[in-house]
């Protein structure tokens, strides 16, 4: 339930407080549909959570900048690319 009174930094710092560290591995549909056949270039992404789409992206080459509002969730996303092996194809600055 979101509590009215919360930021929108505090309301998706606790969602991901919440949440797995992990990502899912799995990019979002849309990305998919409309960028797969595209070719490799740089790609911005703004609010990219534990950064399933940004590490999807950089394993296909794309040289991602992944910025999001929670530093959880930035935490996440840093250790996921390194996990995945992608993390010298991304880099990821904080806020917007
Ligand atoms: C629905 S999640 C999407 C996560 C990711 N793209 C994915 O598919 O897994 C939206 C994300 O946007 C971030 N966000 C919301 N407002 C933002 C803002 N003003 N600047 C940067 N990130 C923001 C949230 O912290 C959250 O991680």
């Amino acid at each position: 339930m979101h509590n009215l009174d919360q930021t929108p930094v505090e309301f998706w710092e606790s969602h991901y407080d919440a949440m797995s560290p992990h990502s899912n591995g799995i990019p979002g549909k849309m990305l998919v549909r409309f960028v797969d056949s595209l070719a490799p270039a740089s790609a911005l992404e703004l609010g990219c959570g534990r950064g399933d789409d940004a590490i999807w992206l950089a394993k296909k080459g794309w040289q991602v900048t992944a910025v999001d509002l929670s530093y959880r969730a930035l935490e996440y996303a840093a250790a996921n690319a390194q996990r995945s092996g992608s993390a010298s194809r991304s880099s990821l600055p904080n806020t917007i």
